[in-house]
């Protein structure tokens, strides 16, 4: 299978686990030597909203705020990257042609951020549609997707499965804001809406997940 794996900076990076990094590393491995071939998209976390901070203060505009996080993204899967040794190419890609290019020499590619406007959900989004993924895999800071924000609500309820359809109505808004959280963000929704993308919202706390749902096993939210 041809899969995107998206690490929320909000599971690695929030502060930096390098533990868990070490062990998203182990899983893609074994995915790679299991003949799937994978690319993992990685968020900027705390460190992307401190450096959105840095440069609000010195009232930079959003373009210069989503640049900095951008490079905070990049530096997280370039230590990532380098962890996976020989399975991954020698760079973190910046394009989705490199990425299509790499992943072709059998390479395990890894990306952070790749322009203003966006979060690192869209990327995914962007590269499974570009190497028409078969399966799209988030690990969140959160179980699945639920009906409402369990943050905010504690009668929230997870979902099991959800339609394409379903996915845009609980998250129906927004324009883009620099730093936003969400468990996938609106962008990123319009296209695996439009494009049919399959994807799994798993608990990114617990990399093994990443396994069983590419077994086939519904350990989160499934979205088809
Ligand atoms: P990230 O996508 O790096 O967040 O976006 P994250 O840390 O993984 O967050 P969770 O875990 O999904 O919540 C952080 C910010 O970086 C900028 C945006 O400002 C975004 O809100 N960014 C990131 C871009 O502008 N372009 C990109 O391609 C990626």
């Amino acid at each position: 299978m041809r899969i995107v794996v998206r690490i929320g900076g909000s599971v690695v990076a929030n502060p930096i686990n390098t533990q868990l990094l070490a062990k998203y590393a182990e899983i893609i491995v074994l995915l790679r030597q299991q003949g799937h071939e994978v690319v993992v998209v990685v968020g900027g976390g705390a460190l992307a909203r401190q450096f959105i901070g840095f440069a609000k203060e010195l009232e930079l505009d959003m373009n210069a705020q989503d640049e900095v996080a951008i490079s905070c993204s990049r530096l997280f899967a370039q230590l990532f990257l380098k962890k996976l040794g020989g399975y991954a190419a020698n760079n973190v890609s910046v394009t989705l042609e490199e990425t299509a290019e790499c992943l072709s020499r059998g390479k395990v590619v890894v990306m952070g951020g790749l322009k203003p406007g966006i979060t690192t959900d869209t990327v995914a989004t962007l590269v499974a549609e570009k190497i028409t993924a078969d399966m799209l895999l988030k690990g969140s800071d959160q179980t699945g997707v639920y009906n409402k924000d369990p943050r905010k609500h504690p009668d929230a309820v997870k979902l099991d499965h959800l339609t394409f359809e379903e996915l845009a109505e609980v998250f129906e808004q927004n324009e883009h804001k620099a730093g936003i959280h969400q468990i996938i963000d609106p962008e990123a929704v319009k296209i695996l809406k439009s494009k049919r993308i399959k994807t799994v919202v798993v608990n990114g706390f617990e990399p093994q997940n990443m396994l069983a749902a590419v077994r086939g096993e519904n350990v989160g939210t499934i979205i088809n």
